[in-house]
């Protein structure tokens, strides 16, 4: 069986540790606008550095092409680690590579925390360049690894690096690794996943690879539209995707030819535009009128999807399952959220969810911190459903014999 260290199996005191974070955080005219990924990161940096470790933390931040952006600098992100660190001294150093860094690394004491910058202002980054891997191995004894988010890109911090020096990973990237294997690779069945978003298009794969692993495939959001297009139904102004119908009607074929069973709104709320408070109606599927938009599932199908869950062991979900950002059309993905929440919280449901759009709503609906797992990884998370090797995850599971 594969496996990769933690931070349990290796020797940290004295040593310096380049850990990789990823501190790609919202921020707006050089303010931190959501802290969630710098406190997630938090935990491993105090651990190492109780142990007495010297924690070199680095990261990516926006996509600056390999040279020097000062909107796209870490020294932002710096003072707001420092603070969520309860005012611990973060020490940032100005470059990633190269002799001046180096001097100040020498310089750190055991426990001392010192934050890199952009590791993306250099080319050999993104381009996963043996020289700049090694260029960074020479700042450090070992090598952690905390981005789970970042693991889809096999670049030199998040891939090379990891074959250069003993590699673990760390308690963000094993509690991820940990929930993700629990609700897909070993799941309690029932498995359930909920999918949601605008377009099948930019998660064929991810529903292709889901059919075969799941029980049952529960299809919301716009999404939804294009498959009952497919099947024959009148979607009046829904957003859908016409060119997709035949893509659907495959992947209805295929889930029905591996016994996972689909389901899609029977029952929807329609309105003449999407704006707060319109009016709005509970319409049957096979009633929506020409002048009208799907927006939401109405209350019959969030009722039926409520029982189905009862009966769950697992479930994933990634993608809302209306407008949720427009009151009223949220009501069906946070009543939904609260039912997967209660059942969590009974004990009776595994719930592992992810994506930038589900955190979103998952918060909207007040139940973040009700579900099992709920991962701020984006494109990790798809390709992750995907089924994809991450490659950073993979070089973990490489360096699991050395060091
Ligand atoms: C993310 O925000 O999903 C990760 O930090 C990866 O960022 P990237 O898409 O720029 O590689």
């Amino acid at each position: 069986m594969k496996s990769f260290k933690t931070i349990d199996e290796i020797e940290v005191a004295g040593k310096r540790v380049f850990l990789r974070g990823d501190l790609n955080v919202p921020m707006r005219a050089g303010v931190v606008t959501d802290r969630t990924r710098i406190e997630k990161l938090v935990p491993t940096i105090d651990e190492l550095a109780d142990k007495g470790a010297r924690v070199i933390v680095a990261s990516h931040f926006g996509r600056p092409k390999g040279k020097p952006v000062p909107e796209m600098s870490l020294k932002p992100v710096a003072q707001v680690l420092s603070e969520v660190m309860g005012g611990k001294r973060v020490r940032f150093l100005a470059d990633c590579v190269g002799a001046a860094v180096e001097e100040a690394v020498a310089k750190m004491g055991d426990g001392d925390v010192a934050l890199l910058e952009n590791l993306r202002f250099h080319p050999g980054e993104e381009k996963n360049d043996p020289a700049f891997a090694e260029a960074l191995a020479q700042l450090a004894d070992v090598y952690v690894n905390d981005a789970f988010s970042a693991a889809h890109r096999a670049h030199a911090s998040t891939e090379g690096i990891a074959h250069l020096l003993p590699a673990a990973a760390g308690r963000l990237m094993q509690a991820e690794l940990d929930a993700l294997s629990r609700a897909l690779d070993n799941p309690g069945r029932p498995l359930a996943a909920l999918v949601g978003g605008a377009k099948i298009s930019t998660k064929l794969a991810v529903l292709g690879n889901l059919v075969e692993k799941v029980d049952m495939l529960v299809i919301g959001g716009a999404m939804a539209n294009t498959f009952l297009f497919a099947l024959g139904k009148k979607v009046g102004k829904s957003l859908y995707e016409p060119d997709m119908a035949q893509t659907a009607r495959d992947i209805a074929a295929k889930a029905a030819r591996v016994g996972c069973k689909v389901h899609l709104p029977e029952e929807v709320v329609v309105a003449r535009e999407l704006a707060p408070c319109v009016a709005y109606q509970t319409v049957s599927i096979d009633t929506v009128s020409d002048d009208m938009m799907i927006l939401d599932m109405g209350p019959t199908s969030i009722a039926d999807l409520k029982a189905r869950l009862e009966d769950c062991k697992t479930l994933i979900w990634n993608g809302p399952l209306g407008a949720f950002e427009v009151p009223p059309f949220d009501a069906g993905t946070t009543a939904a959220a609260r039912a997967a929440a209660a059942l969590t919280r009974e004990g009776r449901l595994l719930t592992v969810a992810g994506g930038g759009d589900t955190v979103a709503a998952l918060k909207h609906a007040n139940v973040m911190g009700a579900f099992s797992y709920v991962s701020t990884a984006g494109g990790a998370f798809l390709e992750w459903l995907e089924g994809r090797e991450l490659p950073g995850v993979a070089a973990l599971y490489g360096a699991a014999g050395r060091g």
